[in-house]
């Protein structure tokens, strides 16, 4: 099946190409062999102009009374007023019944009579009359009553100038272009194929490597487990809602997966500790920002993992840590993880608190629109509640009354996320 198209379209150049070609040819042998549309005019003798390929004049010489019937010398000049070159001509004169060709001279015409008609054919030299060039001949009949030609019957052939001829290059233009196309099409196609299976395996190993690195993390805080793919999973799916490119919803979703590697500096006594912490213990946690800033600084290929890890927990409002910066100082990435990142925390169990539920989550969430969120990203995440996003992503770790908190969810049921996933 896979080979079908590929096939169908190759059947269809080949079609094209060789259709392109016997018109080519077609059109090569008729300028060759001078194959092209008979040329017929009856051409008036008496000064009047009728066809604007070929014209003709007459003249008569003399007349004089034989002993039997008249003997008149005509001089005949046909001139090629057309553009094309005129080709295996001949030429007809009705004359009077009785009539005797005397002779004839000039352009070596071959005249002979055939009833009434005389036909004048040239010879070999003269058998093309170009483009504004005449011919002319002369001839001495003997006809039983004086004679005046009025007419003549041109029959020729016009040759196509190769000069003029455009077909034949419009053909093969057609060709090399038809060629361009369908080669570019599939080095493009093949070249495509090439980078995205490239991509795709690299987005796989940065994920990998990074799924290796939060799986030390979630070793050391076992409750929270998941969080960080979820929180990633969010994160870029609000990124998709706010139209932010591929790259950046790619990008996204990779600082929300490490936006907590400063977690591995936390003592775990500290990090699992059911009950309240004391001032130090609140730094000690805090501090994670700070050294997930430091961790990732050698990670500067990929668009603000750092920022986010060092800012996910700043505040819009200017009240949050490390630094206290205030709205759009904070980089969008941190505010977006920020975002998904309390969800998270409210919609899943912990040590001291069982999760919010929907209503109280949007309530919440609403409470710190401008405060703690990004306004306009507290509606894109309102929305993903209200429209069942979170449900898409099931939750177990909410759900699960025993304390576990399985994460089920592969790279690959992660909607929203770009690059074949
Ligand atoms: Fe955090």
């Amino acid at each position: 099946m896979k080979m079908e198209r590929p096939l169908n379209t190759f059947m269809m150049f080949m079609a094209v190409l060789v259709m392109l070609l016997s018109a080519y040819l077609v059109n090569k042998s008729a300028i060759e062999n001078n194959v092209s549309a008979e040329y017929v005019s009856d051409l008036n003798l008496n000064g009047a102009r009728l066809s604007d390929g070929v014209y003709a004049t007459v003249k008569k010489n003399s007349e004089t009374r034989g002993a039997v019937g008249y003997d008149t010398e005509y001089e005949f000049l046909i001139t090629n007023i057309g553009d094309t070159t005129m080709s295996n001509w001949k030429i007809g004169l009705t004359v009077p019944t009785g009539t005797v060709i005397k002779n004839s001279w000039d352009a070596a015409i071959n005249p002979h009579l055939d009833k009434n008609n005389i036909v004048f054919t040239p010879e070999y030299y003269n058998i093309d009359i170009h483009s504004y060039e005449a011919i002319s001949f002369g001839i001495l009949l003997n006809t039983p009553e004086p004679f005046s030609p009025d007419f003549l019957r041109f029959v020729g052939y016009e040759i196509v100038d190769a000069k003029k001829d455009l077909v034949g290059p419009f053909i093969i233009a057609g060709i090399i272009v038809w060629a361009v196309v369908f080669v570019g099409y599939w080095v493009t196609k093949f070249n495509l194929r090439n980078y995205k299976e490239r991509q795709q395996n690299d987005v796989k190993i940065i994920l990998q490597s990074m799924n290796t690195f939060i799986s030390f993390i979630d070793a050391k805080d076992p409750y929270t487990r998941g969080h960080s793919k979820r929180v990633a999973m969010y994160a870029a799916e609000i990124a998709k809602r706010m139209k932010l490119s591929e790259d950046e919803v790619q990008n996204i979703y990779y600082a929300g997966l490490l936006h907590d590697s400063g977690k591995i500096s936390i003592p775990d006594a500290v990090l699992n500790k059911p009950g309240k912490l004391t001032h130090e213990e609140r730094k000690l946690i805090q501090n994670h920002t700070i050294a997930g800033g430091k961790m990732l600084k050698q990670l500067s290929s990929i668009r603000g993992i750092r920022e986010t890890a060092l800012y996910h927990h700043e505040r819009y409002d200017g009240t949050g840590y490390p630094e206290g910066l205030r709205g759009e100082a904070i980089p969008l990435y941190a505010r977006i993880v920020g975002v998904a990142d309390s969800y998270d925390a409210m919609s899943s169990n912990r040590v001291y608190r069982r999760h919010l539920n929907k209503d109280e989550i949007i309530e919440e969430i609403q409470k710190g629109s401008g405060s703690q969120f990004d306004p306009e990203i507290v509606k894109y995440m309102v929305d993903m509640i209200n429209d069942g996003y979170v449900n898409v992503v099931k939750m177990e770790t909410a759900d699960n009354e025993d304390g576990s908190n399985k994460f089920h969810l592969t790279e690959s049921d992660i909607p929203g996320v770009y690059m074949g996933y």
